[in-house]
């Protein structure tokens, strides 16, 4: 195991009202706010109106950017800056899923830089000076409510970029399971696969005697194995999304990653490849992208690991590594397709015109991957076989 550091500041208010406490924690930063929100499933279900109220009472000044889309756009961050600065925001609180979050922690970043915010997801500028950030999560997925990266999307250059720093960990994230009883089966489902990838991200690395970081990435796979399909059935089961909910914010604040290389994410960064150009569900690109990779990197310095992960959690006992790694293999496409994610990229109506653009886009700043390192030919082979 590797010398590491961790520290999470996030303060994690879990369970049914805690929106209640918010004001206390804002007013630690100060009384004029930004109040980030998406399309409107905030409205519909009533949480606006709750988290306007709970503002008003603790005597919180707010503006208000609202339309936040998935696969969050650069120009929401540029209204959301320019907000901000016009108004002396002293906090943003940002209420939905990891677009919102991502988009908030955009602006957080923006505010106070004299260029133009995509600089930092493309590397010509450094995160400094940050505004505070608070959340209310709404669905289960990406784990961005408890940690530091951003990804966003520039429909212009046609790029889905991540930027990120520990100094943009959300001061509070408010998580009540009640609040993901609205969320829609498909939206639900991509949200189970994408926790899983941030595990398989952390956990298919090189690394030797990490045995309790492997146990807790176990864990959470189980708990999604185990959860996903009930959410399916019974989409206002609080227990299903209370696990749901917190093992998305375990899979990613960096808790399974500790003590090891820093990951994969080579499956992450082609996905954002695709979803750049397609705005294809986030979690519904790795249903498709994961099994395929994971076909891809087998082989013998990779199959030890494979098997491991097909025996632990999936409970296969074949003794050969390989054979263990591929039933494994089989067991997480049907998994995912039994949730009814797509299983290949046809399936979502991509065709290949755009695999050369995407293994490019994905290889800009280098080779990807740690597990096994794959260069752009690489790519265009894995975006081939998913096709
Ligand atoms: O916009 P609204 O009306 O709120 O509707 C949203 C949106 O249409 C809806 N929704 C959210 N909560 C709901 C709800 N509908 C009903 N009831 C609720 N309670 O769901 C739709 C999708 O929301 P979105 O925020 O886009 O989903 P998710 O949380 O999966 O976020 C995906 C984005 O996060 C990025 C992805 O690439 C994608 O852009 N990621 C961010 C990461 C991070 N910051 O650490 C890591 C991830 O790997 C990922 O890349
Ligand atoms: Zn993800």
């Amino acid at each position: 195991m590797k010398n590491f550091t961790y520290e999470v500041p996030t303060k994690i208010l879990f369970g049914k009202n805690r929106v209640t406490e918010i004001s206390s924690e804002i007013l630690r930063y100060g009384n004029k706010v930004l109040l980030a929100y998406g399309g409107g499933s905030i409205k519909q279900s009533g949480l606006y109106d709750t988290v306007v109220k709970v503002l008003e009472d603790g005597g919180i000044q707010f503006v208000e950017l609202s339309g936040i889309q998935p696969n969050p756009r650069i120009e929401s961050v540029r209204e959301g800056i320019r907000l901000c600065r016009e108004n002396d925001v002293q906090f943003i609180l940002g209420v939905g899923g990891g677009s919102v979050i991502d988009c908030i922690k955009a602006i957080s970043m923006g505010v106070d830089y004299k260029g133009d915010v995509w600089d930092f997801y493309i590397r010509k500028a450094k995160i400094d000076k940050v505004l505070p950030i608070g959340t209310v999560l709404t669905l289960a997925a990406t784990g961005s409510e408890m940690n530091g990266g951003s990804v966003i999307s520039n429909d212009e250059t046609q790029e889905k970029r991540a930027a990120g720093d520990d100094s943009l960990r959300p001061r509070f994230s408010v998580l009540d399971p009640s609040y993901t009883f609205t969320v829609n089966k498909w939206q639900t489902a991509a949200g189970v696969v994408d926790v899983m990838s941030h595990i398989f991200e952390q956990y298919f690395t090189q690394d030797k005697g990490t045995f309790v970081q492997d146990a807790i990435a176990e864990g959470i796979l189980k708990t999604c194995i185990h959860y996903g399909p009930v959410l399916l059935e019974e989409p206002d089961n609080y227990e299903a999304r209370a696990n749901m909910m917190w093992a998305s914010s375990l899979a990613l604040n960096g808790l399974t990653g500790t003590g090891k290389l820093f990951g994969d994410w080579a499956t992450h960064m082609m996905e954002h490849e695709v979803s750049a150009i397609y705005d294809l569900t986030h979690g519904a690109g790795l249903a498709i992208l994961f099994p395929v990779w994971m076909e891809y990197v087998l082989d013998e310095t990779t199959a030890p690991k494979l098997a491991q992960y097909s025996r632990n959690v999936w409970g296969i006992t074949a003794t050969d590594d390989r054979q263990a790694a591929q039933e494994g293999i089989a067991q997480t496409r049907k998994f995912f397709t039994s949730l009814n994610m797509p299983a290949s990229l046809g399936e979502v109506d991509i065709d290949g015109a755009h695999i050369s653009t995407m293994s490019e886009g994905a290889c800009k700043f280098g080779p990807l991957g740690m597990f096994k390192k794959l260069g752009k030919e690489d790519v265009s082979a894995i975006l081939t076989k998913a096709l």
